[in-house]
């Protein structure tokens, strides 16, 4: 049976009107964010389907509108001029078929291409007994036809757990076109160390083809064996500066959300031999990075600001299903890659549009025990950078304190003694009582840099030139905005501090 475009779009005017009705119960709430794209109304998880087609940045994404907590999913849509203003559009994709229509999955997560004036969409159509890789196509970017050919690819291969064969990312070498798809031999969703057993290996699934129909199995890219997660999501494949990184979000690898992979990828086996890996972000909510290359020829990334229920650390983490809502998308970041095999990123310059109150302030000697305060805009919504001289530097920690306040407060140390970066929420604000610490490379070098986003509830960190970044949400009151810098244990020589007020970014 063919595409039912009735049935479609019936579901989607459904979500239309249930938008139309509900955006504006939430638009007002402190916790929505300013400057990070959020959908208006309901769950989201990760963005997909990112491209620039006829001259617009289009983003896609992972949409329950119906409630504030994960759902049947659909595909939210929205455009951009800039990357940075986002303006929503009507919902692209919703479960409407036999293979994409259970209530209990939906359409999940895929990727974009262009191909003879259309904007093609892949996606994991998730029915209860299985998950296959679907199609659907447009010639305008905004309403979209699913595929008479789906689901193209429907089998994993043999030893694949059927019902975790996703996230299709598609892209064009030579005249082929390439699919990797996540998978596992056993059961993914089972992260509790007590079914170890039942837990499979993950693997990232290599296809092509010629016509976008027909898909042909290649080979696995790469294969657990325990050390790279049971599960591997969302796999993003793709050549950059000379070598190839293979990107995703592994299930059951204890804290590690987001792993890439560098190396050689051999095309005649379809095998990657990598020689470095790496964590794209080591905050609590940042998963599902997406990668694409813009018209300028930049790689860049878009990911989820959020966090699983499966992961250890949510659990009884405060989150905001109750408002109705979850969920943002980073800011577009643009990666490269070092001599030395890492990933670096920054964001994109064109968030610089959005400053506004531009601050300086003078290099000085902060002293042991005396509070450097400083203003960056409302405290709130605001962009920091700064930079320390640690050849004049005593202390053992610099301290950035965040959205402080009488009761509240969110602590960065930049731990010199131990060479650590230590996000401390304890004490922001609702349940999100936990603690994250990464590497800090910069900690034995001569100068620390360091830049750091707030919005009203996610902050943004990058340091080590961008090659350590972090992601985390608070729960903090919008009346706690005080801001400032201390040191322990000794005195740092502060070199440079610059901050910015940043503008709402979604145009509606
Ligand atoms: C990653 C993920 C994907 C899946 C989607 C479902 O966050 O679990 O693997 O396609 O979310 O919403």
């Amino acid at each position: 049976m063919g595409f039912n475009a009735k049935r479609h779009l019936e579901k989607i005017q459904l979500v239309e009107e249930h938008v139309r009705q509900h955006k504006s119960d939430i638009a007002q709430h402190p916790w929505r964010e300013h400057y990070h794209f959020q959908t208006p109304v309901g769950w989201m998880n990760d963005p997909h389907g990112l491209i620039q087609f006829q001259g617009q940045f289009h983003m896609f994404y992972q949409h329950h509108p119906f409630s504030g907590k994960w759902g049947t999913m659909h595909w939210g849509h929205a455009i951009s001029e800039d990357l940075i203003h986002w303006k929503h559009q009507p919902e692209a994709l919703a479960p409407s078929e036999d293979y994409d229509g259970w209530e209990g999955g939906g359409i999940f997560t895929g990727s974009a291409i262009e191909h003879q004036d259309e904007l093609i969409l892949f996606y994991t159509g998730c029915a209860q007994d299985r998950q296959v890789q679907c199609m659907a196509s447009s010639s305008d970017g905004y309403s979209f036809a699913k595929s008479n050919h789906n689901p193209v690819l429907a089998d994993p291969p043999s030893g694949i757990n059927p019902h975790d064969f996703r996230d299709p990312k598609v892209w064009r070498q030579g005249d082929c076109w390439y699919m990797v798809t996540g998978v596992t031999d056993g059961v993914s969703d089972l992260i509790e160390p007590s079914n170890v057993q039942r837990n499979g290996l993950g693997k990232v699934c290599l296809h092509r083809s010629k016509d976008l129909k027909n898909w042909e199995f290649i080979n696995y890219l790469i294969e657990s064996r325990g050390e790279l997660g049971t599960m591997l999501e969302c796999p993003n494949f793709f050549p950059l500066d000379g070598k190839w990184v293979l990107m995703y979000s592994p299930m059951g690898l204890h804290d590690c959300q987001v792993v890439y992979l560098t190396g050689d990828f051999d095309e005649k086996t379809g095998k990657f031999h990598w020689q470095t890996m790496g964590s794209v972000d080591w905050g609590f909510d940042y998963y599902a990075p997406q990668h694409f290359r813009d018209d300028r020829g930049r790689d860049l990334l878009m990911a989820w600001v959020g966090s699983w229920p499966f992961m250890p650390w949510c659990r009884g983490n405060y989150d905001t299903s109750d408002l109705g809502w979850y969920g943002s998308i980073t800011l577009p970041r643009q990666i490269r890659l070092c001599p030395d095999g890492k990933l670096a990123s920054e964001p994109v310059f064109e968030i610089e549009r959005l400053r506004e109150n531009e601050k300086y302030y003078l290099p000085c000697v902060i002293h042991e025990s005396e509070a450097f305060p400083f203003i960056a805009g409302d405290g709130v919504h605001c962009e920091i950078i700064a930079s320390f001289d640690l050849l004049e530097t005593s202390a053992e920690r610099i301290v950035f304190r965040l959205r402080g306040s009488k009761n509240q407060e969110t602590k960065l140390e930049l731990d010199l003694a131990r060479g650590e970066m230590i996000f401390d929420r304890t004490r922001s604000g609702n349940i999100s009582a936990l603690k994250r610490k990464c590497l800090l490379e910069s900690a034995g070098q001569s100068q620390l840099n360091i830049r750091m986003f707030l919005d009203s509830i996610s902050i943004e960190i990058f340091t080590d030139g961008g090659r350590t970044t972090m992601t985390n949400n608070i729960f903090s009151s919008p009346e706690s905005n005080q801001l400032s810098i201390y040191a322990v244990g000794g005195s740092t020589r502060l070199l440079g501090l610059r901050t910015y007020g940043l503008r709402p970014s979604v145009i509606g």
